[in-house]
């Protein structure tokens, strides 16, 4: 393979045996991390769930549960190395594509108020903030509340 052809992400769908990559990431990157057994449901469930790979390193993967006309994007992560570098923003367009082409009308997911990040990408792509869900994850001191947004897709 050419050195350009092999820079190129390659997004695959995530497979048990991913999942010591999955969680060497996953494990730094949370303070309260997925377990693997999250992992292992999520492919056990069929889950839309994906890796997405540079030259065959494990740069960033997602799990997106779809039903009812409507997809939830469960964990979206890109390992420390590789953050700020676009991967999160080209990930959430394949999340995005891969919701639409399986008929979900709207996109949902959490994320913790104490994470700036991840907020900041999903209003750069137009996900609005639609309600809190109070005491939703553990936090180092009790719980923290879940800020909740959507996107609708076309
Ligand atoms: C959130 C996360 C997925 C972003 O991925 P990324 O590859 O670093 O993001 P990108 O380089 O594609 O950046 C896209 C936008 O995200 C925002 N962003 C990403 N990292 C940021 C940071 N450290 N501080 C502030 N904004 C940030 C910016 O708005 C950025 O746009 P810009 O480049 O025009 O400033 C990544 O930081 C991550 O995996 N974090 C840990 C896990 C996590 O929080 N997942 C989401 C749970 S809801």
């Amino acid at each position: 393979m050419s050195a350009v052809l092999k820079d190129v992400p390659r997004l695959e769908r995530m497979q048990a045996r991913d999942l010591d990559e999955v969680m060497a990431i996953e494990d730094v990157i949370y303070t309260h991390p997925w377990t693997r057994g999250n992992f292992t449901d999520s492919l056990t469930a069929a889950y839309e769930c994906r890796t997405w790979r540079v030259g065959g390193e494990l740069v960033g993967y997602f799990v997106l549960m779809i039903g009812a006309g409507e997809a939830h994007l469960l964990n979206l992560s890109i390992a420390p190395a590789y953050q700020r570098s676009g991967h999160g923003r080209s990930l959430l367009r394949e999340v995005v594509d891969i919701a639409g082409r399986l008929g979900a009308k709207s996109i949902f997911l959490e994320v913790r108020p104490s994470n700036t990040a991840a907020q900041s990408l999903y209003a750069k792509f137009g996900f609005r903030r639609i309600a809190v869900r109070r005491d939703y994850y553990p936090a180092n001191s009790g719980r923290e509340d879940a800020l909740v947004y959507t996107l609708p897709l076309k």
